[in-house]
């Protein structure tokens, strides 16, 4: 198989550790094609811990005309929603981490419907991100009945959400486990777009932003980002519980996202053998 070239577009947490995944060795098949992030110092601070020294580049259009095979996307949902639609038409297969942008049903649409005609010289990847059992949830998802993730994170992985502000809500201010939000899908992924992009993810392998339900919890004790799947209907029910450490240097981010996104990259760059998907 040959090599993959890889641009990153957003050099933060995950970028980063993708970044260092590569150079490792640790994907067969995979090396470095080019750096780029809205802030020109991450970009220029990620390569400079890189042997490989890959190309930063300072504007999108330098990026996008970059010899990269596949763009992942570790950066915002504004940056997917800018920048997705062009990487398609340059022909560049896309990994999605913001997934929350995908809840947008025209914008999911219209990037579908540009790699379809594109037949297969773009392809969308979707890792399945802070969560477990993305795949038992798309076999059942013709014979689900209902289905709700419940999210229970630290006050300090929850701030800066939109949400906080429309409402009373302080924080810091919150002594016992308390319930924030309770809603669809749809409305989550815009009121906390860097918590429950797992939620996004749970959509598009079941039923959808809308039939979706999404609980938000505070728990000012919290050590661990977790997220409680329960889904049922005519197959029985199901129950999942992750309790993720989250990554160093960003307590938003569970280091499970960094490792599933490492590991859809692998199985990309190396399809000897796939294995539950
Ligand atoms: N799918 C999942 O389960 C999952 C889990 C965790 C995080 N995420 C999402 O993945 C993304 C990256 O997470 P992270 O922890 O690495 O975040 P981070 O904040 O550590 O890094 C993001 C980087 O992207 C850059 N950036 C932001 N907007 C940009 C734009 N429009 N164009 C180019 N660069 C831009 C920032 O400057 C920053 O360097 C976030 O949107 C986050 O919400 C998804």
């Amino acid at each position: 198989m040959p090599k993959k070239n890889v641009g990153l577009m957003g050099c933060g947490t995950i970028g980063t550790h993708m970044a260092l995944a590569i150079e490792s060795g640790s994907i067969v098949n995979a090396s470095l094609a080019g750096l780029y992030d809205i802030v020109d110092a991450n970009a220029n601070s990620l390569k400079s811990k890189l042997k490989s020294s890959p190309q930063v580049y300072p504007d999108f259009d330098g990026f996008i005309n970059s010899p990269a095979d596949i763009v992942i996307e570790a950066a915002s949902q504004q940056a997917v929603r800018k920048f997705g639609k062009p990487i398609i038409e340059a022909n560049k297969d896309l990994m999605i981490m913001s997934v929350g942008a995908l809840a947008d049903r025209t914008f999911l649409a219209e990037l579908l419907e540009l790699a379809a005609v594109r037949k297969g010289r773009s392809r969308i990847y979707v890792p399945t991100g802070a969560i477990a059992g993305i795949d038992a949830i798309r076999s059942v998802r013709h014979l689900l009945d209902s289905i709700t993730l419940t999210t229970t994170k630290s006050p300090k992985a929850l701030a800066g959400a939109p949400f906080l502000e429309t409402t009373s809500v302080k924080l810091d201010t919150i002594t016992k486990i308390t319930e924030l939000y309770e809603g669809s899908a749809a409305e989550a992924v815009k009121l906390f777009p860097a918590n429950v992009n797992v939620a996004a993810v749970l959509s598009l392998a079941g039923i959808g932003v809308d039939k979706t339900k999404v609980r938000v919890l505070v728990d000012p004790q919290a050590t661990t980002n977790q997220h409680e799947i329960v889904a049922s209907g005519n197959f029985g029910d199901i129950k999942i519980t992750v309790n993720n450490v989250t990554a160093p240097g960003n307590p938003k981010t569970s280091f499970l996202a960094v490792l599933s996104a490492i590991e859809c990259l692998r199985s990309i760059c190396d399809d000897a053998i796939r294995i539950g998907t």
